[in-house]
């Protein structure tokens, strides 16, 4: 059974990219075939963080269309089971991707033959990265126990199930019905996608609450990341609380990661932090979110609005 995650959330540096690769070792070991996607165009670094050279094949080649099966552009990596498609040769003006070449990468993406396709997405809200970031039907966000973090995060989701909303209004008429509501949430008169979702509900009830669903079809997973001995244990869980009130009831807590100084000095001497202190704190709460990830349980599947 395929599953596809992305690893996203509004805040550089927060370590999606330590996660995502993390993560990707330990479902690895376990035997499963897993591929990481390095989304950050323009920025990546998947490569250094699995302590290896750059590699010499990229998304560039499919973009570019020297490479028509995005498959032949997963390299093996130094962990067996572990491949990396990576974008270091992705200028960052590739980052502004033409729309037709995205829906052709998400859709190559989508059909990757991988256990586990693991999808590594750069910081902020750029329509790209929501693009990148919907491609899954669970998403990872990463944050850290301070509240500029969080802040971002709250933005971030709020930017991926506007995005969400948009991009499914635009394939019917409703976008053209419903074309003043959709600026004035543009224009911040409207404060969240749900207010403009409820507008939908009481004036098309079937339709509207197609678009509904489709919103609360999105799971996200939470993970606090650095998390150090002086934050509230139970922070994440009183967040992603919050979250299913004020949101959709879509959200669930994945665990906290601790903060381990090591990881810096790994990253430096470019070791995979797993295989130099595999018996820390740090890998222990990463193992047990790999766990939860193999739980035996579907991926909620794409409801698609028709006209
Ligand atoms: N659990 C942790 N403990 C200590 N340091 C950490 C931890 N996780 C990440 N870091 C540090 O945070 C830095 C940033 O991590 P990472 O590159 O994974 O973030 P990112 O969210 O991918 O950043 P960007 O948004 O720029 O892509 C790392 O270089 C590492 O030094
Ligand atoms: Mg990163």
């Amino acid at each position: 059974m395929k599953r596809i995650y992305s690893i996203g959330g509004g805040k550089g540096g927060s370590g999606k990219s330590f996660i995502a690769t993390s993560l990707g070792v330990l479902l690895a070991k376990q035997g499963k075939r897993v591929v990481l996607v390095d989304l950050d165009l323009g920025a990546s670094n998947l490569h250094t963080l699995l302590g290896q050279k750059i590699p010499q094949k990229g998304l560039d080649a499919f973009i570019d269309k020297e490479t028509r099966n995005l498959e032949d552009l997963a390299l093996p990596t130094t962990i067996p089971n572990l491949y990396l498609i990576s974008s270091t040769k992705c200028s960052l003006e590739i980052a502004n991707l033409f729309y037709a070449q995205k829906v052709k990468l998400i859709s190559a993406i989508n059909d990757l033959p991988f256990d586990y396709i693991l999808l590594d997405l750069g910081p902020g809200t750029h329509f790209n990265t929501l693009d990148f970031f919907l491609v899954a039907p669970e998403g990872l966000f990463v944050a850290t126990p301070e509240p500029t973090a969080i802040e971002n995060t709250f933005n971030f989701i709020k930017s991926v199930y506007l995005r969400k909303l948009k991009l499914a209004l635009k394939q019917t008429n409703m976008w053209y019905v419903f074309k003043e509501e959709i600026a004035k949430l543009s224009r911040g008169t409207l404060k969240s996608p749900m207010e403009l979702v409820d507008i939908l509900v009481k004036r098309e009830p079937e339709k509207g609450k197609l678009f509904e669903d489709l919103l609360k079809r999105l799971k996200f997973k939470l993970i606090l990341n650095k998390f150090r001995g002086q934050v509230t244990e139970n922070l994440g869980e009183q967040l992603v609380d919050v979250c299913n009130r004020h949101l959709y009831p879509s959200f669930e807590f994945l665990g906290n990661i601790s903060y381990d100084s090591r990881v810096y000095e790994a990253i430096v001497a470019r070791h995979i932090f797993i295989r130099k202190y595999p018996y820390t704190k740090t890998v222990s709460d990463l193992q047990t979110m790999a766990r939860t990830l193999t739980e035996k349980r579907q991926q909620p599947a794409e409801l698609r609005i028709s006209r």
